[in-house]
């Protein structure tokens, strides 16, 4: 009997790997990196052009105290404005406000067991009109190397209509970072998805700049759910940052996470970790929540159901047979929300709600919760039968 649960829960992954996540016949960049959806922290919400060594080495002081390193948040990426001139020998440099350099940074960070990421841009240019990699793509790739870099976010800064000329210039990137040697994780941000991303990089940005807000929040989830079918362990789509600076209430951060994570999508903060209120803490470091982000099946959700316009279901397999489920509603007042597991091919399963931290015990057919407004309940539900 225990066998025979097993064999189909296999055939179930199997089968549901095989559905939902084949990449409509796509090449995947095989760097052996992101075998899970990248977690960390990003300079660009909290300061902007302000970005200093200080204030990096400040956050990441932040992230061992907050017990957010230990949650999984081990990527330290400094975002735009860190670039100075270039050398005699055309080499990139680090602008004033790290007086140390980047090498001494990226040694800072390593020896408290964090990656180093770093921004450049396809063009000449930064967004923010600091010195970037156009046609220097291998010499920066190799500088990258040199400074201890794991992981390098490439803009996509000036705006320029040609496209064939960013993707061969990803392409550069992409391939002079290969050709150092050193393992680093690529992470496109042209602002959309296409088809040729999977291919050059770990993870893409499937949409413009997050706002602070609900309805572009949801906006950036929806968006980045057209391509669930291309995630997969090595490249994930990425709905951009968790911009967590304020600006929704704690109810929906809880959701803007959940949402995150049944997309298998990356967790990057993007906020000043010395000012987080509490409940923001315990809604990044909900370990439950992270796991289903994590799942090494990597396959990231989709919507099965719905109990009305904007009252969502959406579920992602995980590794050990189990699904996690997650119910939305964008609705202004409390409604309830229903799960089918024939949806599934399930009759029974075990139901445990990962905000509540609490098992609900053995469910026939039908699960129903109320969900407060722009809320979520979160689930993860083992088969039975
Ligand atoms: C673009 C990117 C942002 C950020 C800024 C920096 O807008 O999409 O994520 O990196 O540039 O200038």
């Amino acid at each position: 009997m225990l066998l025979r649960g097993f064999v189909y829960g296999l055939l179930v992954v199997v089968l549901g790997v095989m559905i939902v996540n084949t990449p409509p016949s796509i090449e995947a960049l095989d760097n052996g990196l992101a075998l899970t959806p990248p977690m960390g922290w990003n300079s660009w919400y909290p300061f902007g052009c302000d970005v200093s060594e200080k204030n990096i080495k400040d956050q990441a002081n932040a992230l061992v105290k907050y017990r957010l390193r230990a949650a999984g948040y081990t990527t330290v990426i400094v975002d735009d404005c860190w670039s100075g001139d270039r050398d005699a020998d055309g080499r990139i440099t680090a602008n004033a406000r790290f007086p140390s350099g980047m090498k001494a940074l990226g040694d800072f960070l390593h020896s408290k067991y964090f990656k180093f990421g770093v921004y450049s841009s396809r063009g000449t240019r930064t967004c923010m009109d600091f010195t970037a990699s156009e046609d220097h793509e291998a010499q920066d790739a190799q500088t990258f190397a040199d400074w201890g870099i794991d992981y390098v976010k490439y803009d996509n800064c000036p705006y320029t209509v040609d496209g064939a000329d960013m993707e061969r210039r990803y392409g550069w990137m992409s391939a002079g970072l290969q050709a150092t040697g050193r393992p680093i994780v690529f992470s496109i941000a042209m602002w959309e998805f296409k088809d040729w991303h999977p291919a050059t990089g770990n993870l893409s940005r499937t949409s413009g700049d997050i706002l602070d807000s609900w309805p572009n929040m949801l906006e950036h989830f929806l968006i980045n759910a057209n391509y669930a079918a291309y995630a997969h362990p090595g490249y994930w789509n990425d709905p951009d940052v968790l911009r967590f600076g304020g600006g929704m209430s704690t109810t929906e951060y809880r959701s803007y996470f959940s949402l995150w994570a049944i997309s298998a999508a990356p967790l990057i903060i993007s906020a000043n970790l010395w000012g987080l209120p509490k409940g923001t803490l315990e809604i990044l470091t909900n370990k439950e929540v992270i796991a289903v982000d994590q799942d090494v099946l990597g396959v990231q959700g989709v919507q099965i159901g719905n109990s009305g316009p904007g009252k969502t279901v959406w579920s992602r397999p995980l590794s050990n047979g189990d699904y996690a489920i997650l119910f939305l509603n964008e609705d202004a007042a409390a409604a309830d929300i229903s799960f089918d597991g024939s949806w599934l091919g399930l009759t029974s399963y075990t139901v445990r709600d990962l905000w509540k931290k609490r098992n609900l015990g053995t469910v026939s057919g039908v699960y129903t919760a109320s969900v407060e407004s722009h809320g979520v309940v979160m689930l993860r539900i083992s088969p039975r039968s």
